[in-house]
């Protein structure tokens, strides 16, 4: 899914938090957004999943303005993995369910999900009582398993241990093959970001701006 960002103004009160003049993420791209803390990324990525509007200007998913349908092909990994009050396997069949995808097929997503992220053994246990890592690895499962067309991700490794992180990015890679989903993480890993993405976003100062991951991030700022 391609998403243009078209002045995008954000404020809390007297602060300027970002003015974003115009950005094009063509379809099938895979970014990493960087920048400080309090920059401004959360709130911007929270806006592109529809959650929260801009004061001014907005986003175009495929040329065509936010509307709800778009609910169903778009998914935002919070900060925090937010866990239901249901067991894993539930957590991860939620998604499904809502888009009214049949048992047959959800059983075999679900198992495919699990076995991806190698946690089948948590598929019975419930979710609210699961640590910070094993969450995060059940709500990316949960956010793969329908296939959007535009995965938005907040810090999605920033729990995990460094086995579990090498997984992550290769599962995220291999997703982004398989679908040419177009896939934006926040990351304050300059490493993870190089290693993953070919462009990297960088917020700062209330601009974003764009680059090879691989030029020195000062030279960006
Ligand atoms: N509802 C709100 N009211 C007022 N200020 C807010 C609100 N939400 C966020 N902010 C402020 O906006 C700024 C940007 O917050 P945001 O969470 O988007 O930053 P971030 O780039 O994701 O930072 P981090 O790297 O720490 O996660 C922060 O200074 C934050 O305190
Ligand atoms: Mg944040």
């Amino acid at each position: 899914m391609e998403l243009i960002m078209e002045k995008v103004q954000k404020r809390y009160g007297k602060r300027h938090l970002f003015d974003i003049e115009n950005l094009r993420l063509p379809s099938g791209g895979l970014y990493g957004l960087m920048g400080p803390n309090g920059a401004g990324k959360t709130t911007l990525l929270k806006m592109v999943a529809g959650l929260g509007r801009p004061d001014h200007g907005g986003f175009l998913y495929d040329g065509i303005p936010w509307h709800k349908g778009l609910f169903k092909d778009i998914t935002y990994l919070s900060q925090k993995a937010y866990m239901m009050n249901a067991t894993v396997k539930e957590n991860i069949a939620w998604p499904l369910e809502v888009r009214g995808i049949g048992t047959k097929e959800r059983e075999i997503r679900i198992q495919q999900a699990l076995e991806r992220m190698e946690i089948p053994e948590l598929a019975d246990r419930k979710a609210t009582t699961l640590s910070g890592g094993e969450a995060q690895k059940v709500a990316f499962a949960r956010a793969l398993v329908f296939k959007p067309k535009l995965l938005l991700m907040d810090e999605p490794a920033a729990s995990l241990d460094k086995q579990a992180n090498a997984l992550f990015e290769s599962r995220m890679l291999q997703y982004h093959e398989e679908t040419n989903a177009t896939v934006i993480f926040i990351t304050h890993s300059a490493e993870q970001a190089q290693r993953c993405c070919k462009e990297l976003l960088w917020l700062e100062d209330g601009k974003i701006e764009a680059a090879p991951p691989h030029v020195p991030l000062q030279i960006m700022r």
